[in-house]
């Protein structure tokens, strides 16, 4: 399958999720482009990987020929029939790892030939621009090393934990659909700025560098958001007025309940 040392990655299904997952991965080095085989029945999205470099192919079980570690990059409802097709491919060798969103480990090891080394992986869309928030969980088979290689690729499309898959459902909620309720923030701060005069493209650029630098403060100083943002108000100044809005509008609340609204539609989706 390959030369020791010499990590080969597949991926069967190339589309979004999957080219910046390979974008952040040859990047980093952590994969020579060369070594990535991704596959897909149409030509639609190969370009992408063909033109980072990577090998490409219609065939899902080439890829399980040439790769030792494989990602499942296809949309959820497809993978029972994508399962089905590379098991007579999959060895004691192969660590797979499946991207789907809602379909469950215990799914994957009942349809993978038994024993199989399994993980599942739950990115969100900055892994494109290498800045996702990603977490995975292992299956019975996958062991430290396993998950100790995975957490080391990832790391190059982001910031990368290992969790029990309990919490994959909320990471959902969190940070997969979490993305647009700052994208929802990110425009209503431009709005207002807009309203007190600003131009609209110069609003938008910098409500988006406070996002990226608040962010920042967070992981940097490792400090709680609640310390970070009472720093930051001057008895009688500017924030704290601004501040009272936001809790006259029940910002907290709100942002709770759509983490929660989200983690149990999730929950939901996993069980159809
Ligand atoms: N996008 C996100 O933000 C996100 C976040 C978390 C998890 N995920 C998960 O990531 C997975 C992929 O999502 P995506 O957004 O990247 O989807 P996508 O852009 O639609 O890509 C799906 C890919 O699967 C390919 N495909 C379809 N049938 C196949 C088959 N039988 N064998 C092999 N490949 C097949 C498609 O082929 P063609 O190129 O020929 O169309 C396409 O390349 C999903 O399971 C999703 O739940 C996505």
């Amino acid at each position: 399958m390959e030369a020791r040392g010499e990590l080969r990655v597949g991926f069967v299904g190339a589309g979004r999720m999957a080219h910046g997952l390979v974008q952040g991965m040859v990047r980093a080095g952590k994969v020579k482009a060369a070594h990535v085989l991704a596959s897909a029945p149409s030509d639609r999205n190969l370009g992408a990987f063909q033109d980072l470099g990577c090998g490409t192919t219609h065939c899902n079980s080439e890829v399980l020929q040439h790769c030792s570690l494989v990602f499942l990059a296809t949309k959820p409802h497809l993978l029972p029939g994508v399962l089905q097709e590379i098991s007579p491919a999959i060895t004691p060798d192969h660590v797979i790892v499946s991207v789907a969103a809602g379909v469950n480990l215990q799914t994957l090891q009942q349809l993978l030939p038994s024993r199989t080394k399994v993980l599942r992986i739950m990115p969100n869309l900055p892994c494109v621009v290498q800045e996702g928030a990603v977490v995975f969980a292992r299956g019975d088979w996958a062991g430290e090393q396993e998950a100790a290689r995975l957490k080391d690729l990832l790391s190059a499309c982001g910031l990368c934990e290992e969790t029990p898959e309990a919490y994959i459902d909320i990471h959902t909620g969190l940070s997969g659909s979490g993305i647009a309720y700052v994208y929802l923030f990110a425009e209503a701060l431009a709005e207002g700025a807009v309203k007190m005069g600003m131009p609209g493209p110069l609003a938008k650029k910098m409500a988006a560098q406070t996002l990226l630098g608040a962010a920042k403060m967070i992981l940097e100083t490792g400090e709680h958001p609640a310390k970070l943002r009472s720093d930051v108000c001057t008895p009688g100044g500017t924030t704290i007025h601004g501040l009272h809005e936001l809790e006259k509008g029940a910002l907290r609340a709100t942002v709770m309940n759509a983490v929660e609204a989200a983690t149990t539609r999730a929950h939901e989706l996993g069980k159809k």
